[in-house]
């Protein structure tokens, strides 16, 4: 089968990438959802794709294999064709740790899923644009933990999406005149399973919500809106941003509702 429009979501069975792959589908792309173990997770986003009426598949995959990489990518070529877009969601979150207590092992693996398998799907993908002649767009899922250096205890992962937010500005110009575009979103805290641990404490909750100016966390679907947006012909001469998805950013200081009007 192919299809001219042919969109491969890393991280693509939960979270972010699960609404990005749902959205795309609904946006008339044939859908590749990635998973690196959730084999269900990923057959169920593809189930409700198709009861919308979309095509979609599952693709295994761990993007910080290389050889598992480009077997992903054979894979979605062969059932589906050669990718127009992609979205690299998958991504690991950091080691709550204290940078004395670093560990080289976790270190790694950090930096393995989010950054270097980030590098070899935006690789890969560039390989299968510039072969096929018709540009693409691809969007890397970074953080707003990259603008601030990560709360406390995630200096490891703000650097892996500092990374990436570099990596994209720097590749979005490499390949903008072969009609390629790349650009990064940057989630503020998502209500996804990534979150799940933090999120079942109320009091750090509290202090983190105080830190937002809209007060609240995102869903999943309020990141995969602008994700689908930055793939689309509307964000045709966008590229090399990297653009905030974070409610308003972070308080610095008082909230605005608190200061008195004068
Ligand atoms: N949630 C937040 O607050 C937040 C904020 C800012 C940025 N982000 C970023 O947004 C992206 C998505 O996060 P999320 O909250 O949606 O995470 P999530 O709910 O934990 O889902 C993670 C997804 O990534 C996949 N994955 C993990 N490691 C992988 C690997 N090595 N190879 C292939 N797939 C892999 C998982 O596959 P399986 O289902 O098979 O495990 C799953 O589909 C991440 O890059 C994260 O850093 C999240």
């Amino acid at each position: 089968m192919t299809d001219s429009r042919i969109a491969l979501i890393t991280g693509g069975s939960r979270g972010i990438g699960a609404a990005a792959a749902r959205g795309a589908a609904a946006g008339g792309y044939a859908v590749a959802v990635n998973y690196r173990e959730r084999a269900d997770a990923a057959r169920a986003v593809v189930e409700a794709i198709e009861a919308a009426g979309g095509t979609a598949i599952a693709v295994q995959g761990d993007v910080a294999d290389e050889a598992g990489v480009k077997r992903m990518f054979s894979a979605v070529t062969e059932r589906l064709g050669p990718v127009t877009a992609l979205v690299n969601s998958a991504g690991v979150g950091g080691n709550a740790s204290s940078v004395a207590d670093f560990k080289h092992a976790t270190l790694a693996r950090l930096f393995a899923v989010n950054v270097i398998g980030t590098m070899l799907c935006c690789r890969e993908a560039v390989r299968a644009m510039l072969k096929h002649g018709a540009g693409g767009a691809i969007v890397n899922v970074s953080s707003m933990a990259a603008t601030i250096g990560g709360r406390a205890g995630a200096s490891d992962y703000a650097a892996s999406k500092a990374a990436v937010d570099a990596f994209t500005v720097g590749f979005a110009k490499e390949v903008a005149a072969q009609g390629v575009r790349v650009n990064a979103v940057r989630p503020g805290m998502t209500l996804t399973d990534m979150t799940d641990e933090l999120r079942s404490d109320p009091e750090r909750m509290a202090e983190i919500t105080a830190t937002i100016p809209m007060q609240r966390i995102a869903t999943a679907e309020e990141v995969a809106g602008p994700i689908v947006w930055l793939l689309s012909d509307a964000a045709a001469f966008v590229s090399g941003a990297c653009l905030d998805v974070s409610g308003g950013g972070f308080v610095v200081g008082q909230p605005l509702h608190d200061v008195a009007q004068t």
